[in-house]
């Protein structure tokens, strides 16, 4: 029998106990059928303890590596901070284990690519967690667009708006790739998604409007950007990110069509969401209360995958190609020019056939 596989139930483990990570837990201590929460890790204490409560049943210990070891883990997920992904999921992947990594896949490109190859190599699946695919909403869309309800579509505008202050380490875009990886990698993939396209070019700008504390220390910090992009099939884009908004988490997608268009996401039903007193409904105020569905849908989707043996649905190749437009649309904000992306393309397997 496949290591942490008791029948066809997989055994789970969650790397990283934080925000995104206690999430995924709670789905599986429970909610995604066919599978069983193992055990948690994270290297800090307040993280383990807060897990240790939450999920008395499971192993909560401070080094993932002991949960690879053990032999009723068959799968991984990986939601600790974007710079230990690729290190995580190639120790993942030695260990036989299959992988749900979540957005960003990782912070440079060849990082990626050695994710994708010690996937290949050790034969496990590797997803992405871009879980706006398996959102209800962004799918009938993609149905609609793809049934030709707007004509030829022409143009994907994709928001996303975050309502809290940066953790400090986000400031320095060296560490976290700035906004455009944090928070804009979902619009990046929906805008691939919707396409059907790659990007061929992307002009970025972007400033610091709400974080006074970071413009002396991290004068490259931004919690604002606008990113324009033409794809290889024609079509255009439009991607709008800010960080600290304060007034909620608000996603939002248009697509144009040559005969109509579609919206995803409630438009704020206010004009104004400074003032208390005015009437509609407040938007989220979180991403977990926003696609707490599309998570679960994810995850479920994840372990039917590992499963049937099919790959999942939002590859390695999805989350590098993520990568790559977030590297340029900075290159493009450092240097105040547009930039072009070179053509890749890819076999199913997410390995990457160079032009
Ligand atoms: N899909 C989404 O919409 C979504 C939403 C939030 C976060 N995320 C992603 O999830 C990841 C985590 O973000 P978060 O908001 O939960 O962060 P967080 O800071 O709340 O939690 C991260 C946790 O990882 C732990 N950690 C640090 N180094 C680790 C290591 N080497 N091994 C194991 N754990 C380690 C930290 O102690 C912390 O408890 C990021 O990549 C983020 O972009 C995705």
């Amino acid at each position: 029998m496949e290591c942490g596989m008791n029948g066809t139930e997989v055994g789970v483990a969650v790397i990283g106990a934080g925000r995104a990570g206690l999430l995924h837990a709670a789905n599986f201590a429970g909610r995604v059928p066919g599978s069983r929460l193992i055990g948690l890790a994270d290297p800090a204490p307040g993280s383990r303890e807060a897990a240790g409560q939450r999920f008395p049943a499971a192993r909560v210990e401070g080094d993932y590596a002991v949960l690879l070891r053990d032999p009723q883990v068959g799968a991984v997920v990986i939601a600790a901070p974007t710079r230990a992904h690729a290190q995580i999921a190639v120790a993942a992947a030695r260990a036989g284990r299959h992988i749900l990594c979540e957005k960003p896949m990782a912070m440079t490109q060849p990082e990626c690519d050695a994710m994708i190859d010690a996937a290949a190599r050790h034969d496990v699946r590797l997803q992405i967690g871009f879980m706006r695919r398996f959102d209800a909403r962004f799918a009938a869309a993609k149905q609609k667009i793809e049934r030709g309800e707007i004509g030829d579509l022409v143009l994907v505008k994709s928001l996303t708006h975050g309502p809290s202050t940066p953790r400090r380490w986000q400031y320095d875009i060296g560490a976290s790739n700035g906004a455009l990886a944090e928070v804009n990698s979902h619009d990046i993939d929906t805008l691939r998604w919707f396409t059907g396209s790659e990007f061929e070019q992307v002009y970025a700008m972007a400033g610091n409007f709400r974080c006074p504390e970071a413009r002396t220390a991290f004068p490259a910090f931004y919690d604002n950007v606008v990113m324009t992009a033409s794809f290889r099939n024609g079509m255009q884009g439009f991607i709008g990110g800010a960080l600290s908004v304060g007034y909620g988490y608000d996603a939002r997608v248009e697509a144009l069509g040559a005969r109509g268009v579609l919206f995803v996401g409630q438009p704020p039903e206010r004009t104004s969401v400074a003032g208390a007193h005015e009437a509609g409904s407040p938007p989220p105020r979180s991403w977990r209360d926003l696609f707490r569905d599309a998570y679960l849908a994810q995850d479920t989707d994840f372990v039917a995958c590992i499963q049937s043996g099919r790959p999942p649905r939002v590859t390695g190749f999805d989350g590098k190609m993520a990568v790559a437009v977030v590297e340029a649309g900075n290159r493009s904000i450092r240097e105040g020019r547009p930039i072009r992306l070179c053509g890749e393309r890819t076999h199913e397997s997410g390995a990457v056939i160079r032009p």
